[in-house]
Protein backbone atom coordinates (compact mmCIF):
# COMPACT_ATOMS: atom_id res chain seq x y z
CA UNK A 1 0.00 0.00 0.00
CA UNK A 2 2.49 2.57 1.23
CA UNK A 3 5.24 1.84 -1.37
CA UNK A 4 2.57 1.60 -4.03
CA UNK A 5 1.99 5.32 -3.36
CA UNK A 6 5.07 6.08 -5.03
CA UNK A 7 4.36 4.66 -8.52
CA UNK A 8 1.46 7.19 -9.20
CA UNK A 9 3.08 9.23 -7.97
CA UNK A 10 5.59 9.07 -10.82
CA UNK A 11 2.94 8.30 -13.19
CA UNK A 12 1.34 12.02 -12.12
CA UNK A 13 4.88 13.63 -12.80
CA UNK A 14 5.37 12.46 -16.40
CA UNK A 15 2.03 13.48 -16.98
CA UNK A 16 3.25 16.99 -15.82
CA UNK A 17 5.92 16.85 -17.69
CA UNK A 18 3.47 16.49 -20.65
CA UNK A 19 1.26 18.77 -19.96
CA UNK A 20 4.05 21.05 -19.30
CA UNK A 21 5.98 20.94 -22.50
CA UNK A 22 2.53 20.38 -24.74
CA UNK A 23 1.54 23.88 -25.67
CA UNK A 24 -2.49 23.30 -25.02
CA UNK A 25 -5.24 26.25 -25.39
CA UNK A 26 -6.11 25.35 -21.72
CA UNK A 27 -3.27 25.73 -19.99
CA UNK A 28 -2.78 29.89 -19.30
CA UNK A 29 -1.33 32.06 -17.05
CA UNK A 30 -2.42 34.30 -13.85
CA UNK A 31 -0.89 37.70 -13.70
CA UNK A 32 2.05 36.39 -11.67
CA UNK A 33 3.27 34.39 -14.36
CA UNK A 34 1.72 31.15 -12.41
CA UNK A 35 0.08 28.34 -14.78
CA UNK A 36 -3.71 28.07 -14.61
CA UNK A 37 -4.97 24.60 -15.58
CA UNK A 38 -8.41 26.11 -16.82
CA UNK A 39 -9.70 22.86 -17.03
CA UNK A 40 -10.95 19.80 -15.03
CA UNK A 41 -9.94 15.97 -15.99
CA UNK A 42 -10.35 12.81 -13.61
CA UNK A 43 -6.59 13.43 -12.22
CA UNK A 44 -8.07 16.10 -10.10
CA UNK A 45 -10.85 13.61 -8.67
CA UNK A 46 -8.34 11.21 -7.27
CA UNK A 47 -5.88 11.36 -4.45
CA UNK A 48 -2.57 9.16 -5.39
CA UNK A 49 -0.70 10.21 -2.02
CA UNK A 50 -1.61 8.40 1.44
CA UNK A 51 -2.66 9.86 4.13
CA UNK A 52 -0.14 11.14 6.47
CA UNK A 53 3.67 11.12 6.35
CA UNK A 54 3.55 8.95 2.67
CA UNK A 55 0.99 11.18 1.41
CA UNK A 56 3.70 14.10 1.83
CA UNK A 57 6.63 12.43 0.87
CA UNK A 58 5.38 11.03 -2.30
CA UNK A 59 4.12 15.01 -3.03
CA UNK A 60 3.97 15.90 -6.18
CA UNK A 61 7.03 18.20 -7.22
CA UNK A 62 6.60 20.21 -10.03
CA UNK A 63 6.28 23.72 -11.42
CA UNK A 64 8.71 24.37 -8.52
CA UNK A 65 8.69 27.58 -8.88
CA UNK A 66 5.29 28.19 -8.31
CA UNK A 67 5.21 25.59 -5.34
CA UNK A 68 8.18 27.31 -3.76
CA UNK A 69 6.35 30.87 -4.03
CA UNK A 70 3.29 29.50 -2.64
CA UNK A 71 4.19 27.47 0.16
CA UNK A 72 5.41 30.71 1.67
CA UNK A 73 1.96 32.25 1.57
CA UNK A 74 -0.09 29.27 2.03
CA UNK A 75 -0.59 28.68 5.82
CA UNK A 76 -0.72 25.01 5.59
CA UNK A 77 -1.10 23.50 2.37
CA UNK A 78 1.69 21.55 1.66
CA UNK A 79 3.61 21.06 -1.64
CA UNK A 80 1.17 18.06 -1.71
CA UNK A 81 -1.99 20.46 -2.15
CA UNK A 82 -3.63 17.49 -0.66
CA UNK A 83 -5.44 18.60 2.96
CA UNK A 84 -7.23 15.23 5.03
CA UNK A 85 -10.22 16.08 6.83
CA UNK A 86 -10.99 13.62 9.41
CA UNK A 87 -13.38 13.79 11.85
CA UNK A 88 -11.59 11.56 14.21
CA UNK A 89 -8.66 13.69 14.09
CA UNK A 90 -5.94 12.60 12.49
CA UNK A 91 -5.69 14.16 9.58
CA UNK A 92 -5.17 18.02 9.27
CA UNK A 93 -8.91 19.42 9.84
CA UNK A 94 -11.94 17.62 11.56
CA UNK A 95 -14.28 19.59 9.86
CA UNK A 96 -14.85 20.31 5.91
CA UNK A 97 -15.29 23.94 6.45
CA UNK A 98 -11.61 23.70 8.55
CA UNK A 99 -9.97 22.48 5.05
CA UNK A 100 -11.44 24.95 2.84
CA UNK A 101 -10.45 27.96 5.30
CA UNK A 102 -6.68 26.23 4.57
CA UNK A 103 -6.91 27.33 0.85
CA UNK A 104 -5.35 30.55 0.22
CA UNK A 105 -7.45 33.33 -1.18
CA UNK A 106 -7.15 33.55 -5.12
CA UNK A 107 -5.62 29.96 -4.96
CA UNK A 108 -4.36 29.32 -8.77
CA UNK A 109 -3.43 25.46 -8.53
CA UNK A 110 -6.08 22.63 -7.53
CA UNK A 111 -6.09 21.78 -4.00
CA UNK A 112 -7.65 18.32 -3.06
CA UNK A 113 -9.72 18.33 0.10
CA UNK A 114 -9.60 14.31 1.32
CA UNK A 115 -12.53 13.69 3.51
CA UNK A 116 -12.47 10.63 5.29
CA UNK A 117 -15.79 8.55 6.27
CA UNK A 118 -18.06 9.99 8.91
CA UNK A 119 -21.03 12.21 9.22
CA UNK A 120 -19.86 16.44 8.83
CA UNK A 121 -22.72 17.95 10.84
CA UNK A 122 -21.43 21.69 9.39
CA UNK A 123 -22.40 23.86 7.20
CA UNK A 124 -19.98 24.78 3.89
CA UNK A 125 -18.94 27.65 2.14
CA UNK A 126 -16.34 27.48 -0.75
CA UNK A 127 -16.10 31.21 -1.46
CA UNK A 128 -15.65 32.42 -4.59
CA UNK A 129 -12.25 33.57 -3.97
CA UNK A 130 -10.68 30.38 -3.58
CA UNK A 131 -11.40 28.62 -7.17
CA UNK A 132 -9.67 24.77 -8.05
CA UNK A 133 -10.97 23.05 -4.93
CA UNK A 134 -11.80 19.09 -4.97
CA UNK A 135 -13.99 17.57 -2.68
CA UNK A 136 -12.83 13.83 -2.98
CA UNK A 137 -14.49 10.72 -1.07
CA UNK A 138 -13.43 7.35 -0.74
CA UNK A 139 -15.13 6.00 -3.96
CA UNK A 140 -16.54 3.19 -1.37
CA UNK A 141 -17.60 5.20 1.12
CA UNK A 142 -19.88 7.94 -0.85
CA UNK A 143 -22.50 6.71 0.95
CA UNK A 144 -20.81 7.26 4.77
CA UNK A 145 -19.29 10.51 3.88
CA UNK A 146 -21.53 12.66 4.71
CA UNK A 147 -21.71 16.38 4.96
CA UNK A 148 -25.17 17.25 6.22
CA UNK A 149 -27.12 20.12 7.91
CA UNK A 150 -31.12 21.07 7.89
CA UNK A 151 -31.62 25.05 7.63
CA UNK A 152 -35.09 25.80 6.23
CA UNK A 153 -36.02 28.86 4.08
CA UNK A 154 -38.62 29.72 7.21
CA UNK A 155 -35.65 29.66 9.92
CA UNK A 156 -34.55 32.78 11.62
CA UNK A 157 -31.47 34.79 9.63
CA UNK A 158 -29.25 36.44 12.20
CA UNK A 159 -30.91 40.13 11.76
CA UNK A 160 -34.34 38.65 12.53
CA UNK A 161 -36.13 38.14 8.77
CA UNK A 162 -36.38 34.56 7.08
CA UNK A 163 -33.14 32.67 6.11
CA UNK A 164 -34.87 32.25 2.69
CA UNK A 165 -33.80 29.48 0.39
CA UNK A 166 -30.58 30.52 -0.89
CA UNK A 167 -29.10 30.55 2.09
CA UNK A 168 -30.45 27.11 3.40
CA UNK A 169 -27.78 25.35 1.53
CA UNK A 170 -25.80 22.57 3.62
CA UNK A 171 -22.94 23.01 0.83
CA UNK A 172 -22.72 25.82 -0.84
CA UNK A 173 -19.79 26.25 -4.36
CA UNK A 174 -19.22 30.09 -4.93
CA UNK A 175 -15.65 29.09 -6.53
CA UNK A 176 -14.72 28.37 -10.17
CA UNK A 177 -13.54 24.54 -11.10
CA UNK A 178 -15.00 23.34 -8.41
CA UNK A 179 -15.37 19.26 -8.35
CA UNK A 180 -16.05 16.28 -5.91
CA UNK A 181 -16.65 13.36 -5.83
CA UNK A 182 -17.88 10.37 -3.65
CA UNK A 183 -19.49 12.51 -1.21
CA UNK A 184 -22.90 12.65 0.18
CA UNK A 185 -24.64 16.47 0.29
CA UNK A 186 -27.41 16.37 2.48
CA UNK A 187 -30.03 18.41 3.77
CA UNK A 188 -32.39 16.84 6.24
CA UNK A 189 -35.76 18.40 6.10
CA UNK A 190 -38.00 16.96 5.36
CA UNK A 191 -41.27 19.08 3.11
CA UNK A 192 -44.12 17.69 0.98
CA UNK A 193 -46.04 19.60 -1.76
CA UNK A 194 -47.87 22.91 -0.47
CA UNK A 195 -46.32 22.82 2.89
CA UNK A 196 -44.42 26.55 3.80
CA UNK A 197 -41.37 27.64 4.43
CA UNK A 198 -39.81 24.13 4.18
CA UNK A 199 -37.39 24.49 1.30
CA UNK A 200 -33.64 23.39 2.08
CA UNK A 201 -31.08 22.73 0.18
CA UNK A 202 -28.78 20.27 0.53
CA UNK A 203 -26.44 22.11 -2.65
CA UNK A 204 -25.79 25.13 -3.84
CA UNK A 205 -23.63 25.46 -6.96
CA UNK A 206 -22.94 29.64 -8.09
CA UNK A 207 -19.53 28.96 -8.98
CA UNK A 208 -19.24 28.09 -13.06
CA UNK A 209 -17.59 25.13 -14.23
CA UNK A 210 -17.76 22.62 -12.08
CA UNK A 211 -18.24 18.70 -12.06
CA UNK A 212 -19.97 15.96 -9.93
CA UNK A 213 -19.07 12.96 -10.44
CA UNK A 214 -20.65 10.18 -8.36
CA UNK A 215 -21.96 12.36 -5.57
CA UNK A 216 -25.24 12.14 -3.59
CA UNK A 217 -27.42 15.02 -3.72
CA UNK A 218 -30.38 14.59 -0.45
CA UNK A 219 -32.82 16.56 0.21
CA UNK A 220 -36.74 17.25 0.07
CA UNK A 221 -38.16 20.11 -1.52
CA UNK A 222 -35.49 22.51 -3.53
CA UNK A 223 -32.46 19.92 -2.53
CA UNK A 224 -30.07 21.31 -5.57
CA UNK A 225 -29.73 24.98 -5.79
CA UNK A 226 -28.34 24.56 -9.88
CA UNK A 227 -28.41 28.26 -9.34
CA UNK A 228 -25.74 29.89 -12.18
CA UNK A 229 -22.65 28.75 -14.03
CA UNK A 230 -22.59 25.57 -16.98
CA UNK A 231 -21.92 22.26 -14.41
CA UNK A 232 -21.44 18.53 -15.33
CA UNK A 233 -23.45 16.15 -12.73
CA UNK A 234 -22.16 12.83 -14.15
CA UNK A 235 -23.30 9.47 -12.76
CA UNK A 236 -24.89 11.19 -9.46
CA UNK A 237 -27.69 10.45 -7.14
CA UNK A 238 -30.23 13.18 -6.58
CA UNK A 239 -32.93 13.29 -4.65
CA UNK A 240 -36.16 15.06 -3.31
CA UNK A 241 -40.40 15.96 -3.50
CA UNK A 242 -40.78 19.44 -4.81
CA UNK A 243 -38.50 21.51 -7.79
CA UNK A 244 -35.87 19.62 -6.12
CA UNK A 245 -33.05 20.48 -9.17
CA UNK A 246 -33.60 24.21 -9.59
CA UNK A 247 -31.63 27.06 -10.60
CA UNK A 248 -31.08 28.95 -13.48
CA UNK A 249 -27.64 27.27 -14.89
CA UNK A 250 -26.83 25.59 -18.08
CA UNK A 251 -26.53 21.82 -16.79
CA UNK A 252 -25.80 18.10 -17.97
CA UNK A 253 -27.21 15.14 -15.59
CA UNK A 254 -25.94 12.61 -17.48
CA UNK A 255 -26.19 9.07 -16.47
CA UNK A 256 -27.61 10.38 -13.33
CA UNK A 257 -29.96 8.59 -11.12
CA UNK A 258 -33.03 11.26 -10.32
CA UNK A 259 -35.28 9.88 -7.57
CA UNK A 260 -38.47 11.66 -6.09
CA UNK A 261 -39.50 10.83 -2.57
CA UNK A 262 -42.86 12.72 -2.68
CA UNK A 263 -45.24 11.04 -1.04
CA UNK A 264 -48.82 12.65 -3.95
CA UNK A 265 -47.36 16.03 -5.67
CA UNK A 266 -44.14 17.38 -6.94
CA UNK A 267 -41.69 18.53 -9.44
CA UNK A 268 -37.99 17.05 -10.60
CA UNK A 269 -36.91 20.44 -12.05
CA UNK A 270 -37.45 24.16 -12.17
CA UNK A 271 -35.43 25.67 -14.12
CA UNK A 272 -35.31 29.60 -13.69
CA UNK A 273 -34.58 31.46 -16.86
CA UNK A 274 -36.90 34.00 -17.13
CA UNK A 275 -34.69 36.06 -20.31
CA UNK A 276 -34.69 35.21 -23.83
CA UNK A 277 -31.52 36.09 -23.81
CA UNK A 278 -29.84 33.86 -21.43
CA UNK A 279 -27.87 30.46 -22.36
CA UNK A 280 -28.86 28.37 -20.09
CA UNK A 281 -31.25 24.69 -19.11
CA UNK A 282 -30.86 21.24 -17.97
CA UNK A 283 -30.45 18.94 -20.05
CA UNK A 284 -30.94 15.10 -18.33
CA UNK A 285 -29.55 12.36 -20.39
CA UNK A 286 -29.49 8.68 -20.29
CA UNK A 287 -30.90 9.19 -16.70
CA UNK A 288 -32.99 6.45 -14.38
CA UNK A 289 -35.72 8.56 -13.15
CA UNK A 290 -37.94 6.85 -10.37
CA UNK A 291 -39.04 6.93 -6.65
CA UNK A 292 -42.77 7.85 -5.65
CA UNK A 293 -45.44 9.85 -5.96
CA UNK A 294 -46.85 11.86 -9.79
CA UNK A 295 -44.38 15.09 -9.91
CA UNK A 296 -43.76 16.65 -13.15
CA UNK A 297 -41.09 16.34 -15.46
CA UNK A 298 -40.51 20.26 -14.67
CA UNK A 299 -42.25 23.29 -13.68
CA UNK A 300 -41.42 26.93 -15.98
CA UNK A 301 -40.17 29.08 -12.68
CA UNK A 302 -38.98 31.76 -15.36
CA UNK A 303 -40.41 32.97 -18.67
CA UNK A 304 -37.86 30.92 -20.91
CA UNK A 305 -37.78 28.07 -18.67
CA UNK A 306 -35.58 25.26 -20.53
CA UNK A 307 -35.20 21.09 -19.42
CA UNK A 308 -35.31 18.24 -21.74
CA UNK A 309 -34.91 14.86 -21.06
CA UNK A 310 -33.43 12.57 -23.66
CA UNK A 311 -32.74 8.79 -24.10
CA UNK A 312 -33.97 8.07 -20.06
CA UNK A 313 -35.81 5.62 -18.41
CA UNK A 314 -38.37 7.20 -16.39
CA UNK A 315 -40.84 4.85 -14.21
CA UNK A 316 -44.39 6.04 -13.40
CA UNK A 317 -43.87 8.61 -11.07
CA UNK A 318 -44.63 11.18 -13.53
CA UNK A 319 -48.00 13.23 -13.70
CA UNK A 320 -49.41 12.44 -17.10
CA UNK A 321 -49.50 16.10 -18.25
CA UNK A 322 -45.90 16.01 -17.74
CA UNK A 323 -44.74 20.12 -17.60
CA UNK A 324 -46.32 22.51 -15.88
CA UNK A 325 -46.65 26.60 -16.79
CA UNK A 326 -46.23 27.67 -13.24
CA UNK A 327 -49.75 29.31 -13.59
CA UNK A 328 -49.16 31.62 -15.87
CA UNK A 329 -50.12 30.66 -19.74
CA UNK A 330 -48.08 33.23 -21.07
CA UNK A 331 -44.76 30.91 -20.97
CA UNK A 332 -46.30 28.13 -22.52
CA UNK A 333 -45.29 29.68 -25.67
CA UNK A 334 -41.75 30.66 -24.64
CA UNK A 335 -40.90 27.42 -22.32
CA UNK A 336 -38.68 24.85 -23.63
CA UNK A 337 -39.82 21.51 -22.17
CA UNK A 338 -38.75 18.80 -24.11
CA UNK A 339 -38.33 14.79 -24.32
CA UNK A 340 -36.51 12.47 -26.78
CA UNK A 341 -36.24 8.56 -27.16
CA UNK A 342 -36.87 8.31 -23.60
CA UNK A 343 -38.64 4.59 -22.03
CA UNK A 344 -40.93 3.66 -19.65
CA UNK A 345 -43.95 4.26 -18.72
CA UNK A 346 -43.08 7.35 -17.24
CA UNK A 347 -42.59 8.73 -20.40
CA UNK A 348 -45.79 8.24 -21.93
CA UNK A 349 -46.58 11.27 -23.88
CA UNK A 350 -50.17 10.60 -24.67
CA UNK A 351 -51.42 12.66 -21.92
CA UNK A 352 -49.13 15.47 -22.08
CA UNK A 353 -49.63 19.80 -21.94
CA UNK A 354 -49.67 20.51 -26.09
CA UNK A 355 -47.05 22.77 -25.45
CA UNK A 356 -44.28 20.68 -24.58
CA UNK A 357 -42.38 18.98 -27.39
CA UNK A 358 -41.26 15.55 -28.39
CA UNK A 359 -37.96 16.72 -30.19
CA UNK A 360 -36.62 15.96 -33.20
CA UNK A 361 -33.00 14.11 -33.83
CA UNK A 362 -31.86 17.63 -34.96
CA UNK A 363 -33.74 19.51 -32.42
CA UNK A 364 -31.86 17.40 -29.50
CA UNK A 365 -28.39 17.35 -31.05
CA UNK A 366 -27.28 20.31 -29.04
CA UNK A 367 -28.57 18.87 -25.71
CA UNK A 368 -27.07 15.38 -25.61
CA UNK A 369 -23.43 15.55 -24.64
CA UNK A 370 -20.43 17.84 -23.17
CA UNK A 371 -20.83 20.46 -25.90
CA UNK A 372 -23.99 21.48 -24.35
CA UNK A 373 -22.10 22.22 -21.18
CA UNK A 374 -19.12 24.32 -23.41
CA UNK A 375 -17.12 21.13 -22.27
CA UNK A 376 -14.43 21.29 -25.20
CA UNK A 377 -13.42 24.78 -22.99
CA UNK A 378 -13.28 23.16 -19.54
CA UNK A 379 -13.37 19.32 -19.24
CA UNK A 380 -10.77 16.54 -20.23
CA UNK A 381 -12.24 13.41 -19.30
C1 LIG B 1 3.37 20.21 5.71
O1 LIG B 1 4.00 18.95 5.76
C2 LIG B 1 4.89 18.78 6.82
C3 LIG B 1 5.50 17.40 6.71
O2 LIG B 1 6.12 17.26 5.47
C4 LIG B 1 4.18 18.97 8.15
O3 LIG B 1 5.12 18.87 9.20
C5 LIG B 1 3.50 20.29 8.20
O4 LIG B 1 2.73 20.39 9.36
C6 LIG B 1 2.61 20.50 6.99
N1 LIG B 1 1.99 21.81 7.01
C7 LIG B 1 2.68 22.93 6.83
C8 LIG B 1 1.94 24.19 7.06
O5 LIG B 1 3.82 22.97 6.48
C1 LIG C 1 -10.80 3.49 0.16
O1 LIG C 1 -11.22 2.46 1.00
C2 LIG C 1 -10.62 1.22 0.71
C3 LIG C 1 -11.29 0.17 1.57
O2 LIG C 1 -11.22 0.48 2.92
C4 LIG C 1 -9.14 1.34 0.97
O3 LIG C 1 -8.51 0.12 0.68
C5 LIG C 1 -8.56 2.44 0.09
O4 LIG C 1 -7.22 2.67 0.38
C6 LIG C 1 -9.32 3.73 0.29
N1 LIG C 1 -8.86 4.71 -0.69
C7 LIG C 1 -8.44 5.93 -0.37
C8 LIG C 1 -8.03 6.80 -1.49
O5 LIG C 1 -8.38 6.32 0.79
C1 LIG D 1 -31.24 40.86 6.67
O1 LIG D 1 -30.08 40.44 5.95
C2 LIG D 1 -30.34 40.08 4.62
C3 LIG D 1 -29.05 39.56 4.01
O2 LIG D 1 -28.01 40.42 4.21
C4 LIG D 1 -30.91 41.26 3.86
O3 LIG D 1 -31.20 40.85 2.53
C5 LIG D 1 -32.16 41.76 4.54
O4 LIG D 1 -32.62 42.92 3.89
C6 LIG D 1 -31.88 42.07 5.99
N1 LIG D 1 -33.11 42.46 6.65
C7 LIG D 1 -33.16 43.48 7.51
C8 LIG D 1 -34.50 43.73 8.11
O5 LIG D 1 -32.19 44.15 7.79
C1 LIG E 1 -42.52 37.20 -18.07
O1 LIG E 1 -43.48 37.46 -19.07
C2 LIG E 1 -44.56 38.25 -18.64
C3 LIG E 1 -45.60 38.29 -19.73
O2 LIG E 1 -45.04 38.46 -20.98
C4 LIG E 1 -44.07 39.62 -18.25
O3 LIG E 1 -45.13 40.43 -17.79
C5 LIG E 1 -43.03 39.45 -17.13
O4 LIG E 1 -42.49 40.71 -16.81
C6 LIG E 1 -41.93 38.50 -17.57
N1 LIG E 1 -41.08 38.23 -16.43
C7 LIG E 1 -39.79 38.50 -16.45
C8 LIG E 1 -39.04 38.21 -15.19
O5 LIG E 1 -39.21 38.96 -17.42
Amino acid sequence: MKDKAFVPAVLLLCFWVLLSSGSSRLLQSDDKGNELKNYISWEDLRVVEEVGRERRSSSVKVKDNNLVNQESNMATVNASRVIVVDKRGRGDSVTVQGAVDMVPNSNSQRVKILILPGVYREKVIVPRTKPYISFIGNESYAEYTVITWSDKSSDPYSNGTELGTYRTATVAIDSDFFCATAITFENTVVAEAGEEGKQAAALRVTGDKAMFYKVRVLGSQDTLNDATGSHYFFQCHIQGSVDFIFGNAKSLYQDCDIRSTARRFGAIAAHHRSEESDDTGFSFVNCDIGGTGKVYLGRAWGNYSTTVYSNCYIADIITPVGWSDWDDTDRQSKVLFGEYNCRGRGAERRGRVPWSRSLTQDEVKPFLGREFIFGDQWLRL
